[in-house]
């Protein structure tokens, strides 16, 4: 397993193109399912998450031809199974999003329960209760979620929680039902309003997508597109974060400010100096020390769950004391015991963090145990003294699109080595 080992020190400086967003890519391309014709598309990250969303489609009989610059076609003309295994849907949650779509285009799917995750218990519980809502008979049997229907029925669907993979299946299911349907209590997250342009695009007829409620009229078939994935805000927050905790400058090009308001709002309060225009951030961070600011994560477009951790350690480093609430998942704090043996000050009471900044964060291994955990590991061996070994970092290949070179092109001192590499040294 690759590990990372950074040494602190230096501000970040330069500037970079943030990729297509990791969760816009995801469901879209799975989208590709609801349709007999090709789906291009393109400014696709280069990812594990991608990877294993390709290999789910193959073994589903989508054929797939991927260019250099990283554009996928997907053929979904000759779909000969309905199954996503365990050992996919395990690695990568989001293959609960196969489950809608072959149920509306086959009348038919089966979806490997997705088990525990590092960050919460993450129940999939509305995906079923909306697909029944809209016709579907579902049972669980053997750790797999078994739908069968006949055309989907439109129906009122309201959500009990904000979800954003569980909003994006059932719109790409109700595509092709019978008549409308009504999603009360949607997401309103970019990438399901990206998601409803594609659908748009192939012919599908959704409304309001980025308010709570989504309409959607269903058609008796899609066809193709071409559709370009919106750029990363979570890639792109992760970035800024660096820059100004490392006292740096950074511009980001290929980026949306206005998706990242509540972020860019916090590294002002914060002190950095931002600038944007129509599609870049310009950050400089402040001349003296950073200082600490209150976080509640909550749905878009309130402050996002997936930049909690970055905020963690900016506000370890800060001046004063901060506190951070996590209102989406029920334990998403684990970098905060590997951010407090780097010599953080952070209390934990359920999903409060208490956060004292401290002038200096020091060296120690770290283990990485979610994405954005990893992200955060990362950035804190970067301003920590001396150097920093952070392991399982196949975490963050699942989400960031070549952290480790992109880092390094704004001056960092980060480098990728095998496994055995540290037995090696010291056998
Ligand atoms: N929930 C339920 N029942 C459901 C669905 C969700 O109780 O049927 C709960 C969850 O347990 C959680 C809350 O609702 O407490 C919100 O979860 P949501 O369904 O919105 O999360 P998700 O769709 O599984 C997506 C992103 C996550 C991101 C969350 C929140 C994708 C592929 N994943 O997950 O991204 O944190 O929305 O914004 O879009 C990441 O990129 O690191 C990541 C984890």
């Amino acid at each position: 397993m690759d590990k990372l080992i950074t040494t602190g020190g230096g501000a970040l400086k330069g500037k970079l193109r943030i990729s297509g967003a990791k969760n816009a890519a995801l469901p879209l391309m799975i989208s590709s399912l609801l349709t007999a014709e090709v789906l291009t598309i393109r400014n696709i990250p280069h990812l594990h998450d991608i990877t294993t969303t390709m290999e789910l489609l193959g073994q589903l009989g989508v054929k797939l031809q991927v260019d250099e610059k990283l554009s996928i076609e997907a053929d979904a003309s000759e779909v000969s199974r309905l199954v996503a295994p365990y050992e996919l849907v395990r690695t990568m949650r989001a293959s609960i999003l196969v489950l809608g779509p072959l149920v509306a285009r086959f009348g038919h799917a089966e979806v490997s329960l997705p088990g525990g995750c590092a960050i919460g218990s993450r129940p999939v519980n509305l995906h079923i209760k909306g697909l029944e809502a809209l016709g579907a008979e579902i049972t669980i049997d053997g750790g797999y979620i078994k739908a069968t229907a006949g055309r989907l029925q439109g129906a009122r669907i309201f959500m009990d929680l904000i979800s954003v993979t569980g909003t994006e299946n059932l719109m790409m299911a109700a595509t092709l039902a019978q008549g409308v349907t009504t999603i009360e209590n949607a997401a309103r997250e970019p990438e399901v309003v990206d998601l409803a342009n594609c659908l748009n695009a192939m012919g599908a007829n959704v409304q309001g997508a980025g308010t709570d409620e989504i309409v959607i009229e269903g058609v008796e078939k899609l066809g193709g597109a071409d559709h370009w994935v919106i750029p990363d805000r979570i890639e792109a927050g992760t970035f800024l974060v660096a820059a100004a905790i490392s006292g740096g400058e950074l511009e980001l090009v290929d980026v949306i400010p206005r998706q990242l308001e509540s972020v860019l709002e916090k590294l002002r309060e914060a002190g950095a100096h931002i600038e944007t225009g129509d599609n870049w951030i310009y950050l400089k961070a402040p001349e003296g020390p950073i200082k600490s600011v209150n976080i509640r994560t909550a749905p878009y477009p309130a402050f996002p769950t997936d930049m909690q951790a970055q905020f963690v350690l900016l506000n370890a480093v800060a001046e004063g004391t901060a506190t951070v609430v996590e209102t989406v998942f029920e334990n998403r704090f684990m970098h905060v015991h590997e951010l407090r043996r780097m010599g953080a000050n952070i209390e934990l009471d359920g999903n409060t963090a208490v956060i004292r900044g401290v002038e200096k964060l020091h060296s120690a291994p770290v283990m990485a145990t979610d994405l954005r955990a990893s992200a955060c590991l990362v950035l804190a061996g970067l301003i920590a003294e001396g150097e920093t070994i952070i392991d399982r970092i196949y975490h963050i290949d699942r989400g960031y699109d070549c952290i480790d070179e992109k880092l390094s092109q704004l001056g960092a001192n980060i480098r990728r080595v095998p496994g055995n590499y540290l037995n090696r040294k010291t056998a």
